[in-house]
């Protein structure tokens, strides 16, 4: 449990908070790139951490993010025309440029020399994965970009996808981090779909109160979940790296799945989910699977990030299916998920919890994430996990002998590819 100020430490993101502020010391995965039309198309509204952006791509292909609101009277860039230069707003016609600058205003005197004195807030943008990725914090502290192994794979290896979630961002990742639940709450996700079991998969059901074991490291922590497999130990590695991303253990020589939980506000998550193959290309039925809703992917209402199993539909449980035997009643792992994170409310009164030695990784995580808000705030400590050499990493899964240690016996599945990392 966590006492009521630590929860709203933990989870409040505005700008003013010390949640907030630390979040902003990162980059931010922020928008899909297919989102942003192509040169000169539609601009789009964009909420990252409470503040209100506008997206646009430029004659050049190069992709602008702007504060939503025109300097002149506050209407809506969302509304603006994207033309050769800049964004126009429609109200007045003020127009401004990538970095916000005011370059023209044709409601003014034209001598007067008003636009240049006008600026509205942008930000840095970059372009990788197939994602528009965001800096909002000071610009003096803009860290390197982030080399988690999704981000250096080929564009052919890499599948990602985003969902709307209605929860702090907080209960997501904790989802997220959760080993346990994965024997319980998506038992029958391959069931669903009629895809075949694994042995992986199947060694999660042998023992459903996995053992846990934590490794704290620079990134975040490495978190070692053990259950028992006949005389040997199945241990399942799953990695957190600061703030919000997550990498869920392999099953095999499958696709690795990964996350990331960005805050859209204090009670709505933008989950990001991640399928990508160190070594080859992922293949037209992998992508047309994922697609469809398959593995860590949420089929969507077409136009948008929502589900179509949702919190308005009760996430089509089907509850004849629910007691012949499929046990949540609910298809795809991100529904189950959604599901119960958000019937836990927005933002989860953890002082009514009561965890159990199944939560080590949770209570951990909460703390580290607690420690490092508080740090900067009142001693300007730089936040951990900023160093991309440190995000060459990869979760892992390996059957291991009683006594082995899994830190040891792991360290090198934990390696992401060297040769992902080598410049030309
Ligand atoms: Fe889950």
């Amino acid at each position: 449990m966590l006492k009521a100020s630590d929860n709203e430490l933990l989870t409040r993101v505005g700008a003013a908070t010390p949640m907030g502020e630390l979040l902003r010391r990162y980059w931010v995965p922020a928008l899909p790139s297919a989102d942003l039309a192509g040169p000169l198309g539609a601009p789009r509204r964009l909420s990252v951490m409470g503040q209100q952006l506008v997206a646009f791509r430029g004659e050049d292909g190069l992709v602008g993010v702007l504060a939503e609101r025109c300097a002149h009277r506050c209407a809506s860039l969302y509304f603006g025309r994207n033309e050769v230069g800049g964004l126009r707003c429609i109200y007045h016609g003020w127009k401004y440029d990538r970095s916000g600058q005011c370059v023209e205003q044709p409601t003014e005197p034209s001598t007067s020399g008003f636009k240049d004195k006008i600026k509205i807030p942008a930000y840095p943008v970059a372009e990788r994965a197939g994602i528009i990725w965001i800096y909002l914090g000071p610009p003096a502290d803009q860290p390197d970009f982030p080399q988690l192994e999704w981000l250096v794979v080929p564009p052919e290896n890499v599948f990602c996808s985003v969902r709307l979630q209605q929860t702090n961002f907080v209960q997501a990742i904790e989802g997220g981090i959760d080993s346990s639940h994965v024997s319980v709450l998506h038992q029958d996700a391959r069931r669903w779909r009629g895809e075949a079991p694994t042995p992986d998969w199947d060694r999660l059901f042998d023992d459903s109160a996995p053992q846990l074991d934590l490794e704290p490291t620079d990134y975040g922590m490495a978190i070692g979940a053990c259950r028992r497999s006949g005389a040997d130990r199945y241990w399942r590695v799953t990695q957190w790296v600061m703030p919000w991303y997550t990498l869920v253990p392999r099953d095999g020589d499958r696709p690795i799945n990964a996350h990331a939980w960005v805050p859209l506000d204090d009670t709505h998550t933008w989950t990001w989910s991640i399928s990508y193959h160190p070594d080859r290309p992922l293949t037209r039925d992998e992508i047309e699977a994922y697609r469809s809703g398959a593995g860590i992917h949420a089929e969507e209402i077409p136009g948008s990030h929502v589900p179509v199993r949702n919190k308005g539909n009760d996430y089509l449980m089907d509850r004849l299916l629910q007691r012949v035997g499929f046990f949540s009643g609910i298809e795809g792992i991100p529904n189950q998920d959604a599901a119960v994170q958000e019937s836990m409310g927005e933002i989860v009164d953890r002082s009514a919890e009561h965890l159990g030695t199944s939560d080590a990784a949770i209570v951990v995580f909460r703390r580290r994430l607690l420690r490092a808000a508080t740090a900067l705030r009142e001693r300007g400590e730089p936040p951990p996990g900023l160093d991309p050499l440190t995000h060459r990493i990869r979760s892992a899964s390996a059957v291991l002998g009683a006594d082995a240690s899994w830190v040891e016996a792991t360290a090198a599945l934990r390696r992401a590819g060297d040769h992902l990392y080598r410049t030309s």
